[in-house]
Protein backbone atom coordinates (compact mmCIF):
# COMPACT_ATOMS: atom_id res chain seq x y z
CA UNK A 1 0.00 0.00 0.00
CA UNK A 2 1.63 3.59 -1.20
CA UNK A 3 1.82 6.35 1.43
CA UNK A 4 0.98 10.35 0.40
CA UNK A 5 2.77 12.84 2.50
CA UNK A 6 1.35 14.42 5.28
CA UNK A 7 -0.18 17.97 4.51
CA UNK A 8 2.38 20.29 6.54
CA UNK A 9 -0.28 22.31 8.12
CA UNK A 10 -3.87 22.24 9.80
CA UNK A 11 -6.44 25.38 10.65
CA UNK A 12 -8.87 24.81 13.29
CA UNK A 13 -11.15 26.87 15.07
CA UNK A 14 -9.97 27.87 18.35
CA UNK A 15 -10.55 29.50 21.70
CA UNK A 16 -8.39 30.04 24.80
CA UNK A 17 -10.66 31.71 27.16
CA UNK A 18 -13.97 30.80 27.94
CA UNK A 19 -16.54 32.69 26.15
CA UNK A 20 -13.64 35.02 24.28
CA UNK A 21 -14.23 35.34 20.28
CA UNK A 22 -12.57 31.60 19.12
CA UNK A 23 -9.30 32.59 16.39
CA UNK A 24 -7.73 30.34 13.60
CA UNK A 25 -5.02 28.33 14.43
CA UNK A 26 -3.01 27.34 11.87
CA UNK A 27 -0.33 24.19 13.18
CA UNK A 28 1.65 21.41 12.18
CA UNK A 29 -0.18 18.80 11.48
CA UNK A 30 0.84 15.94 13.86
CA UNK A 31 2.19 12.60 13.14
CA UNK A 32 -1.18 10.12 13.99
CA UNK A 33 0.14 7.50 16.28
CA UNK A 34 0.19 4.10 15.08
CA UNK A 35 -3.86 3.21 16.44
CA UNK A 36 -5.03 6.33 14.74
CA UNK A 37 -6.34 7.96 11.76
CA UNK A 38 -5.93 11.00 9.73
CA UNK A 39 -9.10 12.31 8.69
CA UNK A 40 -9.93 15.39 6.49
CA UNK A 41 -12.74 16.98 7.86
CA UNK A 42 -15.54 17.82 4.80
CA UNK A 43 -18.07 19.27 7.30
CA UNK A 44 -19.13 19.38 10.94
CA UNK A 45 -22.20 20.18 13.11
CA UNK A 46 -22.74 22.88 15.67
CA UNK A 47 -24.05 21.34 18.66
CA UNK A 48 -25.61 23.03 21.94
CA UNK A 49 -22.71 21.74 24.11
CA UNK A 50 -20.08 23.17 21.90
CA UNK A 51 -21.22 27.21 22.92
CA UNK A 52 -22.01 24.90 26.58
CA UNK A 53 -18.28 24.05 26.56
CA UNK A 54 -16.65 27.22 25.06
CA UNK A 55 -18.66 29.38 28.15
CA UNK A 56 -17.70 27.19 30.87
CA UNK A 57 -15.41 28.42 33.07
CA UNK A 58 -14.45 25.23 35.23
CA UNK A 59 -13.47 23.90 31.75
CA UNK A 60 -11.36 26.70 31.05
CA UNK A 61 -9.73 26.60 34.26
CA UNK A 62 -9.33 22.37 33.70
CA UNK A 63 -7.78 22.96 30.63
CA UNK A 64 -5.69 25.92 31.16
CA UNK A 65 -4.18 28.76 28.56
CA UNK A 66 -3.64 25.85 25.67
CA UNK A 67 -5.88 26.41 22.81
CA UNK A 68 -9.09 24.58 22.99
CA UNK A 69 -10.91 23.45 20.04
CA UNK A 70 -14.49 23.84 18.92
CA UNK A 71 -16.79 21.10 17.48
CA UNK A 72 -17.92 17.39 18.24
CA UNK A 73 -19.34 16.37 15.09
CA UNK A 74 -18.01 15.45 11.82
CA UNK A 75 -17.67 13.96 8.08
CA UNK A 76 -14.67 13.32 7.14
CA UNK A 77 -12.24 10.96 4.95
CA UNK A 78 -9.86 8.90 6.35
CA UNK A 79 -6.18 9.96 3.97
CA UNK A 80 -3.73 7.01 3.72
CA UNK A 81 -0.18 7.51 6.13
CA UNK A 82 2.47 5.21 6.43
CA UNK A 83 1.84 4.81 10.08
CA UNK A 84 -1.93 4.33 9.84
CA UNK A 85 -2.01 1.85 6.76
CA UNK A 86 0.92 0.04 8.95
CA UNK A 87 -1.07 -0.09 12.04
CA UNK A 88 -2.16 -3.50 14.21
CA UNK A 89 -3.23 -5.88 11.59
CA UNK A 90 -6.90 -6.09 13.55
CA UNK A 91 -7.14 -2.64 12.53
CA UNK A 92 -6.01 -2.86 9.53
CA UNK A 93 -9.01 -5.83 8.37
CA UNK A 94 -12.00 -4.07 10.20
CA UNK A 95 -11.17 -0.81 8.89
CA UNK A 96 -9.43 -1.91 5.16
CA UNK A 97 -12.48 0.25 3.92
CA UNK A 98 -11.95 3.24 4.71
CA UNK A 99 -7.79 3.30 5.82
CA UNK A 100 -7.58 3.78 2.22
CA UNK A 101 -10.30 6.81 1.94
CA UNK A 102 -13.13 4.39 0.15
CA UNK A 103 -15.89 5.71 2.64
CA UNK A 104 -15.91 8.60 4.57
CA UNK A 105 -16.64 8.28 8.50
CA UNK A 106 -18.49 10.05 11.10
CA UNK A 107 -17.87 10.38 14.97
CA UNK A 108 -18.11 12.32 17.98
CA UNK A 109 -15.65 13.86 19.91
CA UNK A 110 -14.73 14.33 23.68
CA UNK A 111 -15.02 17.58 25.44
CA UNK A 112 -11.33 17.03 26.08
CA UNK A 113 -9.66 16.44 22.60
CA UNK A 114 -9.39 18.62 19.63
CA UNK A 115 -12.44 19.94 17.77
CA UNK A 116 -14.03 19.35 15.03
CA UNK A 117 -13.85 22.69 12.94
CA UNK A 118 -10.87 21.83 11.38
CA UNK A 119 -8.92 20.75 8.40
CA UNK A 120 -7.52 17.28 9.67
CA UNK A 121 -8.51 15.24 13.01
CA UNK A 122 -6.75 12.24 13.90
CA UNK A 123 -9.14 9.73 15.52
CA UNK A 124 -8.97 6.65 17.11
CA UNK A 125 -10.49 4.27 15.68
CA UNK A 126 -11.02 1.62 18.34
CA UNK A 127 -12.19 4.08 20.81
CA UNK A 128 -14.18 7.00 18.84
CA UNK A 129 -17.44 6.34 17.69
CA UNK A 130 -17.20 5.75 14.10
CA UNK A 131 -18.96 4.39 11.22
CA UNK A 132 -19.08 4.74 7.24
CA UNK A 133 -21.27 7.77 5.40
CA UNK A 134 -23.72 6.06 4.00
CA UNK A 135 -23.69 6.66 -0.05
CA UNK A 136 -27.42 8.49 0.58
CA UNK A 137 -26.03 11.17 2.67
CA UNK A 138 -24.59 14.25 1.77
CA UNK A 139 -21.67 15.08 4.13
CA UNK A 140 -23.33 18.01 5.35
CA UNK A 141 -26.32 15.62 6.32
CA UNK A 142 -23.87 12.96 7.74
CA UNK A 143 -21.88 15.61 9.83
CA UNK A 144 -25.83 16.21 11.42
CA UNK A 145 -26.34 12.63 12.60
CA UNK A 146 -23.47 11.02 15.11
CA UNK A 147 -24.07 13.41 18.83
CA UNK A 148 -28.08 13.60 17.97
CA UNK A 149 -28.53 10.47 17.46
CA UNK A 150 -26.69 8.32 19.95
CA UNK A 151 -28.76 10.66 22.66
CA UNK A 152 -32.12 9.25 22.13
CA UNK A 153 -30.33 5.44 22.01
CA UNK A 154 -29.33 6.48 25.83
CA UNK A 155 -32.95 7.39 26.00
CA UNK A 156 -34.90 4.92 24.66
CA UNK A 157 -33.22 2.61 26.24
CA UNK A 158 -35.37 3.18 29.19
CA UNK A 159 -38.62 2.44 27.56
CA UNK A 160 -40.36 -0.66 29.74
CA UNK A 161 -41.06 -4.11 28.06
CA UNK A 162 -44.06 -3.81 25.40
CA UNK A 163 -46.42 -4.94 27.59
CA UNK A 164 -48.85 -8.08 28.33
CA UNK A 165 -52.37 -6.35 26.17
CA UNK A 166 -49.88 -5.59 23.14
CA UNK A 167 -50.51 -2.31 23.22
CA UNK A 168 -48.27 0.52 22.01
CA UNK A 169 -45.57 1.60 24.31
CA UNK A 170 -46.91 5.58 24.23
CA UNK A 171 -43.85 8.39 24.27
CA UNK A 172 -43.96 11.66 24.68
CA UNK A 173 -40.85 13.69 23.24
CA UNK A 174 -41.16 17.46 24.63
CA UNK A 175 -38.48 19.41 21.97
CA UNK A 176 -39.38 17.31 19.57
CA UNK A 177 -38.48 19.45 16.60
CA UNK A 178 -34.90 20.34 17.35
CA UNK A 179 -31.59 18.29 16.47
CA UNK A 180 -32.28 15.24 19.12
CA UNK A 181 -35.91 15.66 19.68
CA UNK A 182 -36.28 14.79 16.25
CA UNK A 183 -34.43 11.66 16.31
CA UNK A 184 -36.31 10.31 19.55
CA UNK A 185 -39.21 10.70 17.49
CA UNK A 186 -37.95 8.84 14.40
CA UNK A 187 -36.30 6.16 16.30
CA UNK A 188 -39.29 5.53 18.94
CA UNK A 189 -41.21 5.72 15.67
CA UNK A 190 -39.24 3.08 13.45
CA UNK A 191 -37.36 1.06 15.43
CA UNK A 192 -38.95 0.59 18.80
CA UNK A 193 -42.85 0.76 16.87
CA UNK A 194 -44.11 3.64 19.43
CA UNK A 195 -46.42 5.66 19.97
CA UNK A 196 -45.43 8.88 19.87
CA UNK A 197 -46.45 12.47 20.94
CA UNK A 198 -44.56 15.29 19.71
CA UNK A 199 -44.38 18.46 22.05
CA UNK A 200 -43.35 21.24 19.52
CA UNK A 201 -44.96 24.60 18.33
CA UNK A 202 -47.22 24.88 15.42
CA UNK A 203 -45.07 26.20 13.02
CA UNK A 204 -43.24 22.86 13.67
CA UNK A 205 -45.91 20.35 13.86
CA UNK A 206 -46.18 19.23 10.29
CA UNK A 207 -42.24 18.93 10.81
CA UNK A 208 -42.64 16.49 13.65
CA UNK A 209 -45.29 14.31 12.00
CA UNK A 210 -43.08 14.20 8.97
CA UNK A 211 -40.57 12.64 11.38
CA UNK A 212 -43.27 10.27 12.79
CA UNK A 213 -45.38 11.51 15.40
CA UNK A 214 -48.81 10.38 15.71
CA UNK A 215 -50.03 13.29 17.72
CA UNK A 216 -48.86 16.81 18.35
CA UNK A 217 -49.04 19.51 21.10
CA UNK A 218 -48.92 23.04 20.14
CA UNK A 219 -46.61 24.24 23.44
CA UNK A 220 -47.12 27.88 22.37
CA UNK A 221 -51.16 27.32 22.15
CA UNK A 222 -51.90 24.60 24.49
CA UNK A 223 -52.01 23.42 28.09
CA UNK A 224 -49.42 20.64 27.36
CA UNK A 225 -50.21 19.28 30.65
CA UNK A 226 -53.77 18.84 30.89
CA UNK A 227 -53.80 17.96 27.19
CA UNK A 228 -51.17 14.95 28.33
CA UNK A 229 -52.70 14.16 30.96
CA UNK A 230 -56.84 14.40 29.01
CA UNK A 231 -54.78 11.96 26.33
CA UNK A 232 -54.59 9.36 28.59
CA UNK A 233 -57.17 6.40 27.15
CA UNK A 234 -59.44 4.91 29.65
CA UNK A 235 -56.41 6.59 32.18
CA UNK A 236 -53.49 4.58 30.44
CA UNK A 237 -50.48 6.05 31.65
CA UNK A 238 -47.19 6.71 29.56
CA UNK A 239 -44.54 4.42 29.13
CA UNK A 240 -41.84 7.20 28.10
CA UNK A 241 -41.29 11.03 28.66
CA UNK A 242 -38.37 12.44 26.73
CA UNK A 243 -37.56 15.56 27.99
CA UNK A 244 -35.18 17.29 25.25
CA UNK A 245 -35.77 20.71 27.05
CA UNK A 246 -35.07 20.74 30.39
CA UNK A 247 -37.02 22.53 33.62
CA UNK A 248 -39.09 21.46 36.10
CA UNK A 249 -42.67 22.46 34.92
CA UNK A 250 -43.73 18.71 33.54
CA UNK A 251 -41.51 17.09 36.12
CA UNK A 252 -44.39 17.96 38.65
CA UNK A 253 -46.72 15.93 36.55
CA UNK A 254 -44.53 12.36 36.75
CA UNK A 255 -46.77 10.30 38.78
CA UNK A 256 -49.80 11.23 36.81
CA UNK A 257 -48.29 11.05 33.53
CA UNK A 258 -46.12 8.14 34.15
CA UNK A 259 -46.83 4.13 34.72
CA UNK A 260 -45.03 2.82 37.48
CA UNK A 261 -42.61 1.05 35.27
CA UNK A 262 -42.45 4.33 33.16
CA UNK A 263 -39.44 6.55 32.88
CA UNK A 264 -39.33 9.91 33.05
CA UNK A 265 -36.16 10.78 31.02
CA UNK A 266 -34.28 14.24 30.45
CA UNK A 267 -31.06 15.14 28.35
CA UNK A 268 -30.99 18.34 30.10
CA UNK A 269 -32.24 18.72 33.67
CA UNK A 270 -33.30 20.88 35.89
CA UNK A 271 -31.85 24.00 34.07
CA UNK A 272 -33.33 26.26 31.30
CA UNK A 273 -30.05 28.19 30.55
CA UNK A 274 -29.35 27.49 26.57
CA UNK A 275 -25.88 28.23 27.56
CA UNK A 276 -24.87 26.15 30.96
CA UNK A 277 -23.81 22.88 30.67
CA UNK A 278 -27.19 19.95 30.88
CA UNK A 279 -27.27 16.32 31.32
CA UNK A 280 -25.85 14.35 34.26
CA UNK A 281 -23.45 17.27 35.33
CA UNK A 282 -26.48 19.12 36.33
CA UNK A 283 -26.83 16.23 39.42
CA UNK A 284 -23.86 18.36 40.86
CA UNK A 285 -25.53 21.39 40.33
CA UNK A 286 -29.17 20.77 41.25
CA UNK A 287 -28.63 17.52 43.90
CA UNK A 288 -33.15 17.22 43.98
CA UNK A 289 -32.32 15.05 40.78
CA UNK A 290 -30.29 12.69 42.98
CA UNK A 291 -33.54 12.19 45.40
CA UNK A 292 -36.06 12.17 42.27
CA UNK A 293 -33.84 9.05 40.72
CA UNK A 294 -33.29 7.31 43.96
CA UNK A 295 -37.00 7.89 44.60
CA UNK A 296 -38.05 6.47 41.05
CA UNK A 297 -35.64 3.39 41.60
CA UNK A 298 -37.56 2.15 44.49
CA UNK A 299 -40.75 3.34 43.93
CA UNK A 300 -41.53 3.85 40.22
CA UNK A 301 -42.00 5.77 37.83
CA UNK A 302 -38.05 5.97 37.60
CA UNK A 303 -36.37 9.08 36.64
CA UNK A 304 -32.66 10.07 34.95
CA UNK A 305 -30.88 12.55 33.68
CA UNK A 306 -28.93 10.68 30.81
CA UNK A 307 -25.94 11.22 28.17
CA UNK A 308 -25.47 9.92 25.02
CA UNK A 309 -24.08 6.46 24.33
CA UNK A 310 -20.65 6.42 22.57
CA UNK A 311 -20.73 3.32 20.69
CA UNK A 312 -20.17 2.37 16.93
CA UNK A 313 -22.50 0.09 16.11
CA UNK A 314 -25.43 2.49 17.29
CA UNK A 315 -24.18 4.50 14.25
CA UNK A 316 -24.11 1.62 12.12
CA UNK A 317 -27.86 0.59 12.92
CA UNK A 318 -28.42 4.46 12.13
CA UNK A 319 -26.92 3.81 8.60
CA UNK A 320 -28.97 0.91 7.93
CA UNK A 321 -31.88 2.19 8.78
CA UNK A 322 -31.05 5.50 6.32
CA UNK A 323 -30.20 2.95 3.34
CA UNK A 324 -33.77 1.87 3.73
CA UNK A 325 -35.38 4.74 3.77
CA UNK A 326 -36.20 4.70 6.94
CA UNK A 327 -35.06 7.73 8.80
CA UNK A 328 -34.63 11.08 7.32
CA UNK A 329 -31.61 13.95 8.06
CA UNK A 330 -32.80 17.55 8.30
CA UNK A 331 -30.30 20.03 8.08
CA UNK A 332 -31.52 23.33 8.52
CA UNK A 333 -29.07 25.48 7.52
CA UNK A 334 -25.60 24.87 6.29
CA UNK A 335 -22.81 27.89 6.84
CA UNK A 336 -19.58 28.21 5.15
CA UNK A 337 -16.61 30.20 6.18
CA UNK A 338 -15.52 28.98 9.26
CA UNK A 339 -11.82 27.99 8.50
CA UNK A 340 -11.55 31.03 6.09
CA UNK A 341 -9.65 34.34 7.35
CA UNK A 342 -12.22 36.39 5.99
CA UNK A 343 -15.52 35.04 6.88
CA UNK A 344 -14.81 32.33 9.89
CA UNK A 345 -16.00 35.42 12.71
CA UNK A 346 -19.00 35.83 10.67
CA UNK A 347 -19.74 32.56 10.24
CA UNK A 348 -18.85 31.71 14.30
CA UNK A 349 -21.33 34.29 15.27
CA UNK A 350 -24.32 33.01 13.37
CA UNK A 351 -23.96 29.19 14.17
CA UNK A 352 -23.18 30.81 17.99
CA UNK A 353 -26.10 33.05 17.79
CA UNK A 354 -28.63 30.39 16.19
CA UNK A 355 -27.10 27.64 18.97
CA UNK A 356 -27.99 30.14 21.53
CA UNK A 357 -31.69 31.33 20.36
CA UNK A 358 -32.48 27.56 20.69
CA UNK A 359 -35.26 27.76 17.46
CA UNK A 360 -32.93 25.22 14.80
CA UNK A 361 -35.72 22.80 12.95
CA UNK A 362 -32.94 19.77 12.71
CA UNK A 363 -29.52 20.94 12.65
CA UNK A 364 -26.99 23.57 11.32
CA UNK A 365 -23.97 22.24 10.05
CA UNK A 366 -20.54 24.02 8.99
CA UNK A 367 -18.85 23.32 5.51
CA UNK A 368 -15.53 22.78 4.63
CA UNK A 369 -16.25 23.60 0.71
N1 LIG B 1 -27.36 14.72 27.79
C1 LIG B 1 -26.90 14.60 26.55
O1 LIG B 1 -26.17 13.64 26.22
C2 LIG B 1 -27.29 15.61 25.51
C3 LIG B 1 -27.01 15.36 24.15
C4 LIG B 1 -27.43 16.27 23.21
C5 LIG B 1 -28.10 17.43 23.60
N2 LIG B 1 -28.31 17.68 24.92
C6 LIG B 1 -29.03 18.89 25.36
O2 LIG B 1 -30.37 18.74 24.93
C7 LIG B 1 -30.95 19.99 24.58
C8 LIG B 1 -31.54 19.91 23.18
O3 LIG B 1 -30.49 19.73 22.24
P1 LIG B 1 -30.80 19.88 20.70
O4 LIG B 1 -29.53 19.71 19.95
O5 LIG B 1 -31.96 19.03 20.31
O6 LIG B 1 -31.25 21.42 20.66
P2 LIG B 1 -31.80 22.27 19.49
O7 LIG B 1 -31.81 21.50 18.21
O8 LIG B 1 -31.06 23.56 19.45
O9 LIG B 1 -33.32 22.55 19.95
C9 LIG B 1 -34.03 23.55 19.31
C10 LIG B 1 -35.47 23.12 19.13
O10 LIG B 1 -36.13 23.09 20.40
C11 LIG B 1 -37.47 23.55 20.23
N3 LIG B 1 -37.94 24.11 21.48
C12 LIG B 1 -37.43 25.17 22.16
N4 LIG B 1 -38.13 25.37 23.31
C13 LIG B 1 -39.10 24.42 23.34
C14 LIG B 1 -40.13 24.09 24.28
N5 LIG B 1 -40.32 24.80 25.40
N6 LIG B 1 -40.92 23.03 24.00
C15 LIG B 1 -40.75 22.30 22.88
N7 LIG B 1 -39.79 22.57 21.95
C16 LIG B 1 -38.97 23.61 22.19
C17 LIG B 1 -37.34 24.59 19.13
O11 LIG B 1 -38.55 24.67 18.42
P3 LIG B 1 -39.45 26.02 18.44
O12 LIG B 1 -38.57 27.10 17.87
O13 LIG B 1 -40.61 25.71 17.60
O14 LIG B 1 -39.77 26.27 19.87
C18 LIG B 1 -36.23 24.04 18.23
O15 LIG B 1 -36.73 23.32 17.12
C19 LIG B 1 -29.80 21.02 24.72
O16 LIG B 1 -29.93 21.64 25.98
C20 LIG B 1 -28.55 20.15 24.68
O17 LIG B 1 -27.47 20.75 25.37
C21 LIG B 1 -27.93 16.78 25.88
Amino acid sequence: MSSSPLPSSNTSLTYTQPSTPPHLTHSPLANPSPNELLIRVHAAAINPVDIQLWNNVLIGLLAGRKEKGIGRDYVGESLPSAKSCKGSGKLARRYSGWLVGRYATLRMLGWEREGTFAQYLSVNASTDPIARKPACWSYEEAAAVPLVVLTPFACLDWLPPENEHNKKRRVVVTGASGGVGMWCVQLAKKLYNCHVIGICSGRNADFVRRMGADEIIDYTAQNVAQTLLDGRPGGRKYDLYIDCVGGVEMFRYWHDLLHKNGAYITIVGDKTSRTAMGGPFTYLTYPSQILHFLYGYLFGPRYANVILYQKSELLEKTVELAEKGRVEVVVQEVVNGILSEEEYKEAWERVRRLMEEGRVRGKVVVSNG
